[in-house]
This record gives structure tokens, C-alpha cells and sequence, in this order.
């Protein structure tokens, strides 16, 4: 991974509240460029081991029961520097503290249904897109 991929999830607030399109959108308006996607809905075991990173943290239960309440949207994203660029697309955690014109700041309803994912590193951007897509699955 030499730093110019990112992976994405468009979580089930957003899925559920008609913002695929324009969250799409913006990814694209941003230079993103999309390697692969899909739409699913994870159980909660895999939510579980998707986000097993933060188990010990307090919001964990709370975070994977909402993660498998309801279908997202995951793909790969490639451009320049994409981990810190798309980090800075969707803005910070809480939506309130989100830069206006930010994914997270237009679209949120919540710190905890707050639209998006996006990986916090390059290492973590090739796991979270193994874990969902095969090499094949990695097309474009
Ligand atoms: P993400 O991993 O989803 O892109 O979000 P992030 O890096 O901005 O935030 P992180 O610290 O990795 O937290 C992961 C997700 O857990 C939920 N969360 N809930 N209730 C809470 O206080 C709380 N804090 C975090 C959010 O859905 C957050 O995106
Ligand atoms: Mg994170």
C-alpha cells in the first residue's frame, strides 16, 4: 500500500436517511477515484470484528449493534494521500465539531451515526478493504 488508497463505509444513518447519492457524489466531486463497491448489510459478528480495534472502549456494544442495524455502502477509494485527504472530506467524529461543508457535517445525525467511515491509516485502509473484497473484487 503505498498511501493512495482509503476505504469507505457509508453507514446506516445515511443509507437509511436517501444520502448514498449525493455522499457518492461528493467522494467523486473530491478526485476520489472508486476501486470497488458494494452494498450489504454486515451481522453483527462481522461488525464486531470490523471494528474489534476499539473493543475495549466504552461506546463498542453501542457502535457494532448500530453498524449491523440496517445496509451500507463499502468501497475502496483511491487518490493522492487518500487516507488524510478523505479524512478531511467527511470532517471530525462529532458532527457538531465537523468543518461545515464536511460528508459528516451535512449528512450526520449523531457522534455515533455519523454518516461515514474512513480509515485512520494506510495499514488499516488494506485490512478494512480485504475484509470486505477479494483481489478480484479490486478492479478498478
Ligand atoms: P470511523 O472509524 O467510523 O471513520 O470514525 P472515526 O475514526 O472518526 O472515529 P473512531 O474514534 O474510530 O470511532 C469509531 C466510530 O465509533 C463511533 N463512536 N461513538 N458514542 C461515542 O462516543 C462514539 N465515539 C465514537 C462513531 O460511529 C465513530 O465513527
Ligand atoms: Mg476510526
Amino acid at each position: 500500500m503505498n498511501g493512495n488508497r482509503t476505504f469507505t463505509m457509508i453507514k446506516p444513518d445515511a443509507v437509511g436517511n436517501g444520502h448514498i447519492g449525493n455522499i457518492l457524489k461528493d467522494i467523486q466531486d473530491a478526485g476520489f477515484k472508486i476501486i470497488a463497491m458494494k452494498f450489504t448489510r454486515l451481522s453483527e459478528g462481522q461488525a464486531g470484528k470490523f471494528y474489534e480495534v476499539h473493543k475495549e472502549r466504552p461506546f463498542y456494544g453501542e457502535l457494532v449493534s448500530y453498524m449491523s442495524s440496517g445496509p451500507i455502502v463499502a468501497a475502496i477509494l483511491e487518490k493522492d494521500e487518500a487516507v488524510a485527504s478523505f479524512r478531511t472530506l467527511i470532517g471530525a467524529t462529532d458532527p457538531t465539531k465537523a468543518e461545515p461543508g464536511t460528508i459528516r457535517a451535512k449528512y450526520a445525525e449523531s457522534i455515533a451515526a455519523n454518516a461515514v467511515h474512513g480509515s485512520d491509516s494506510d495499514e488499516n485502509a488494506a485490512i478494512e478493504g480485504n475484509f470486505f473484497f477479494s483481489a478480484l473484487e479490486q478492479v478498478g
